[in-house]
């Protein structure tokens, strides 16, 4: 039997699912399988994004689970080229029809960054005044709650001086902020200031993104033998037990199963944990600064402010 039954309070008192199953690189062809597993084997919390080019085949296992809508947490992202107030419905009901839903449970601003254009190759161009303010993004992002389209909406990608500027304009607070969290990019500065805040932190890239590089940590591995557990399940427990919702995708069968499966880690693993993590400080494996030309991405983690 699955024993990950733990869930979080957000906000708004509704209870979000503290593991939900990843999607990010599921093939068509492997996510439609991959979601009805997972939804068979206890997970009630898909992390989609329109950006993902699979939400359809997400929507397909959703149903081929014969879960009812109700018990499901379904989240998904704004892309980039959706920032303008008037796109930003647009991108939300494409996410929708793909899926095959009438409403979300959590619709996050993918990223700080608004794209006025994206060529199929080469960089984008950014529209600079919305990403240096995305306020009139995020009122857009509001109408949806307002219209029932969505039950909360937060963000992702954002520095503590990105959220600490949106706060001061934001009607709604963002209920998460889904950032890269793994052992080689703990954050401990962003999990403190998010929790004195009230805003729930989401774990990507829990396992260190594509391959689960991490798994072969030596510190990590230990504490698994201990368990008579996987890296996986110590990593993922690991999030869980720091109070962050941890997102790990998957597409083989018997890994899916295996990531639900908790460890009941002690004080001491996680202290074991938390030094370990100390030692890479912040290694992001997830970063487009580059690439989309966009050099202060991270800049403003505001850890000089704590
Ligand atoms: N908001 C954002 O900007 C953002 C960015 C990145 C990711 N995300 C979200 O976070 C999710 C997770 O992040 P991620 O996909 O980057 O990486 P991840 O979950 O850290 O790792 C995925 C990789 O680990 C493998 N894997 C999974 N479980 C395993 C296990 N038990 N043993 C061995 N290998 C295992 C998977 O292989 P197989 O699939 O082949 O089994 C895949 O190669 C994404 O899918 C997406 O939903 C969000």
């Amino acid at each position: 039997m699955p024993t990950f039954k733990k869930t979080f309070e957000l906000a708004s008192k509704i209870k979000i699912p503290a593991v939900g199953l990843g999607t990010w690189q599921s093939e068509p062809g492997q996510v439609r399988e991959a979601v009805k597993v997972a939804i068979q084997a206890g997970y009630r919390h898909i992390d989609c994004a329109w950006a993902y080019r699979n939400e359809g085949e997400v929507g397909q296992g959703i149903k081929d689970s014969g879960i009812d809508r109700k018990e499901l947490f379904v989240t998904s992202k704004l892309w980039n080229t959706f920032h303008s107030p008037d796109k930003v419905a647009v991108g939300l009901q494409e996410t929708l029809d793909n899926l095959g839903l009438d409403h979300l449970d959590l619709y996050l601003m993918h990223w700080p960054v608004a794209f006025a254009n994206q060529p199929k190759k080469g960089k984008p161009e950014i529209d600079w005044d919305l990403t240096n303010d995305p306020s009139p993004t995020w009122a857009a992002m509001e109408k949806l709650v307002e219209q029932g389209k969505t039950k909360h909406i937060g963000v992702s990608n954002f520095t503590i001086g990105r959220l600490e500027k949106l706060l001061k304009q934001a009607k709604i607070k963002p209920a998460v902020n889904q950032l890269e969290i793994n052992l080689m990019c703990a954050q401990p500065d962003v999990v403190q200031w998010s929790r004195d805040h009230g805003i729930l932190l989401e774990a990507y890239s829990p396992l260190g993104s594509t391959g689960a590089p991490q798994l072969t940590d030596e510190v990590v591995k230990s504490i698994a033998s201990a368990h008579g557990a996987t890296p996986a399940q110590v990593l993922i427990s690991w999030q869980v037990a720091r109070g962050i919702v941890v997102l790990p995708k998957s597409v083989t069968p018997q890994r899916i199963k295996e990531n639900f499966e908790s460890v009941e880690l002690t004080a001491d693993d996680v202290d074991r944990l938390n030094k370990r993590a100390a030692e890479f400080g912040t290694k992001r494996t997830v970063d487009p600064s580059k690439a989309w030309g966009v050099p202060d991405l991270w800049k403003d983690d505001g850890a000089a402010k704590l």
